[in-house]
Order: C-alpha cells, then structure tokens, then sequence
C-alpha cells in the first residue's frame, strides 16, 4: 500500500425530508445571503426549489440566483455566477442540482475571492487561497462532487475540459434526498450509474497492494450491479434511488482510493471527447472504458481483470486461460452497461473519425496520463479510433 493521508470536511445528510437541516447548517455558516446555483430548470419541476426556498423564508434568509448552469459546465457560466455574487455580497453558496451544477459552484467559491482569471484556477495557474462556503442539495446520483473537492469544467474556446480541485472546495454539506433524484429520467440515471461504476474501476485498476480497498470497492460495484437492472425499470423506487445515491457518493469520496493511486486515464480521454464534442460525460465512458481495458490488458495484469469478473460480474472463468476470462470480464462489463441502455460505439453520438485529431490534441495538452499503464499519443488514438 502506499502512503496516504485521508481527511473529508463534508457533512453528509442523507434521507427523506433533510432539507430542513439546511436551516442550521447555513447560521452556522452564518450566513444572511446566498446565492442559490442550478442548472435548466429541473428543480422547479420537482419541487427542490419550492422545499429550499420555503427553508430560507423561515430562516429568513435572503437570496439570489445564478439560473442556467449547463450540463458540462463552462467557464463563462462560473464567471457570470462569480459576477452575480460579489455584486450581491452573499456569504454562501447553496449548489441545487447533479455534477455540473456543484461542479460549477466550486469555481463560483473560489473564483468570488480570486481576483485574476476563473480559469487560471482550473488550469493550476492559480491556487485558491481562500473560498467562499457552500452547500448543495443534490438531485443526481453519478459524480460524487457532493463529497469530493473536485470539479470539472470546460472552455469551449480552446476545446479543454478539466477537472481541478483543492483542499478548500469541498463542500460544507451536501443534503441527500432520494426522492429528489426519482425524477431523474432514464438516461440521465443510466449515465450516473455508468459513472459512478466507471470511478470504481478507475481506482480498481491501480499497481500497489491494496485488498482492503480492492474489496470494499467490489462492494459497491455489486451494489450498483444488483439494483441498477431494477432501477431503470423502476424510476420511482425510493428505495432503489436511495442504495444507487449513496453507492455514487461512495464510489468518488476518496474512500476507495486510500493507499492506492487510480488510472483515470478513460476520465481523461472522455473529457477530451466531451471538449470536442458536447455529449454526457458517462455517455463516453461507457464507450470508451471497455475500449481503455483492451488496450492496456496484457499478460501481467489480466489478473486484476479476472478476479473483477469472478467477484462482481458473475463471469464464468472455468477452462478459460487468464486473457480470455479477462476478455470475458470486459465484454460482461460492457455488455451490462449497453444491457441498461447505455451507448457502445462513439458513432452512436455522430462522431466520426474526422475528429479523433481534436479529440487526441486536447487529451495530450497536459503529456502522457494514466496510472495503471502510462498512455502516451499513439495509445489514445487507438483507443478512441476502436471506439468510433
Ligand atoms: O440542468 P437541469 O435542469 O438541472 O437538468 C439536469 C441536466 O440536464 C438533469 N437533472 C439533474 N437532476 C435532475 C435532473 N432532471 C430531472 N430530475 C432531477 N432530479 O440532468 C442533466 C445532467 O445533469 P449533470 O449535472 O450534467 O449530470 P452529472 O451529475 O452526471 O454531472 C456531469 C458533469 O460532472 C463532471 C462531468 O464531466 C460533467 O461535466 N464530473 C465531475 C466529477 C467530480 N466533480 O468529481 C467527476 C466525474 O467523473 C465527472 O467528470
Ligand atoms: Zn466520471
């Protein structure tokens, strides 16, 4: 196992009707004006916007909105968040929506004290030295941004899509209410669940010796596999919503990755796909994670990728040499995301070869990446090009 040290601010409230507690958690912020940050809409619809708004009444207190905040969050929406903020001179931020819409609210923390460029904080330029708190209310089971300090976000202009975070962006408190995700619709619950099983295996495939977390990440995975066929048959199942919400909380709160350092290499090559082309983040993965394994499986590691089908995938290894129960595990895998009705070709998004060019530049503007196996150029050229 190698060296780690593991600390996670986030309070977490979980269950039916803890909304109320946002209450208490924001006068112990002590804060008397906020910024409310949601995305197109979904939380008029269901109610979230009704239950937060009726809490901050009877606490009385105030608020602004920074509305629009897209899926695949872009610079320009933080900086218009950030501009709204300061002229308001709130003292918090309540994120109400999935990923992009915390995602996007940890810029908004940071960028409201940072007096340079939003952006130079995404691209390391620049450190936060200070943020302003914020809380969410999440509303989609996938990122994990509810209890992490990382934040995705991208810059249409140069085609870049990063993820960056630091010790100062996670958030105070994250409400957790299964029955706000049960209007979730299907695709967006199946990309979750892709999501959440791909930060799994991307801290699942690592080089050191770590069973602990090896077993505990099987855990969740089996989770997801058990409940997720019957979730996407069953939308309004509280219950299912619930064991799928938690499930996506664990698989990214740093729980799994103590000890051991993750791949990430399949999270890089989908953001630069997602930097050319504006699909769902998990859309990507679930074509290009399937694609990553195939590439870098070999004889040394095939292990690793029998003993992941025999424990949460069910795969049947008997009479099978180590490549070819490795290859039964990730067609499984692959044939159990495209079985809850996720993508499995990149042309099912259109995209053709014309823009694997694109797509290979802006996964290498930062060098070679990946943990489990180093990927360079060539390498992600031909993942995405078998992906096509
Ligand atoms: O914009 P609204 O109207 O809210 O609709 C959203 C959006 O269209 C909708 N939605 C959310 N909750 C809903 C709902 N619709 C009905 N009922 C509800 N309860 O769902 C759509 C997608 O939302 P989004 O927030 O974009 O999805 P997700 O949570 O999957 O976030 C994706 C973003 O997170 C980044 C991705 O790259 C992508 O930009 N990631 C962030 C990570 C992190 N911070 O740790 C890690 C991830 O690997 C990922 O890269
Ligand atoms: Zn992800």
């Amino acid at each position: 196992m190698e060296n780690f040290q593991y600390r996670n601010p986030t309070k977490l409230i979980f269950g039916d009707g803890q909304v109320s507690q946002i209450k208490e958690e924001l006068k112990t912020l002590n804060a008397k004006k906020v910024m409310l940050v949601f995305g197109g809409g979904s939380i008029k619809r269901n109610g979230v916007y009704d239950d937060v708004t009726r809490e901050l009444n009877e606490a009385g207190i105030e608020y602004v909105e920074c509305d629009g905040v897209e899926p695949n969050p872009r610079i320009e929406t933080a900086e218009r968040g950030i501009k709204i903020a300061r002229e308001a001179g709130v003292d918090a931020l309540l994120a109400l929506g999935g990923g992009s819409v915390i995602d996007c609210t940890k810029l908004i923390a940071a960028g409201i004290p940072y007096e340079g460029e939003a952006w130079d904080l995404v691209i390391g330029k620049a450190t936060p030295e200070t943020v302003i708190p914020f809380g969410t209310v999440l509303t989609l089971a996938a990122t994990g941004s509810e209890m992490n300090s990382g934040s995705v976000i991208t810059n249409w202009k140069t085609q870049e899509k990063y993820g960056w975070g630091s010790p100062l962006t996670f958030p105070t408190f994250s409400v957790l209410d299964p029955k706000y995700t049960v209007s979730v619709p299907k695709d967006q619950t199946i990309y979750g669940i892709v999501d959440m099983m791909s930060h799994c295996l991307e801290q699942y495939f690592h080089t050191a010796h770590a069973p602990v977390q090896e077993r505990m990440t099987e855990g969740v995975m089996q989770a997801v596999v058990e409940a997720a066929p019957k979730l996407v048959n069953d939308l309004e199942n509280v219950e299912l919503r619930g064991t799928i919400l938690f499930a996506g909380t664990m698989a990214l709160n740093g729980v799994l990755q103590m000890g051991a350092r993750g791949d990430w290499a399949s999270h890089n090559i989908e953001h630069a796909v997602s930097a050319v082309h504006d699909i769902p983040h998990a859309g990507g993965l679930a074509i290009l994670f399937p694609n990553w394994m195939r590439h870098v499986l070999d004889e040394s590691n095939a292990h690793r990728f029998v003993t992941l089908g025999e424990n949460v995938f069910n795969v049947d290894t008997e009479g099978k040499s180590e490549i070819e129960a490795a290859h039964a595990t990730i067609d499984a895998i692959s044939a159990f995301w495209t079985s809850l009705g996720a993508p499995n070709r990149l042309a099912d998004y259109d995209i053709k070869e014309d823009t694997v060019d694109s797509i290979v530049k802006s996964a290498m503007t930062r060098g070679d990446f990946g943990n489990f196996k180093s990927l360079g150029n060539e390498d992600v050229r031909e993942i995405v090009t078998a992906a096509l």
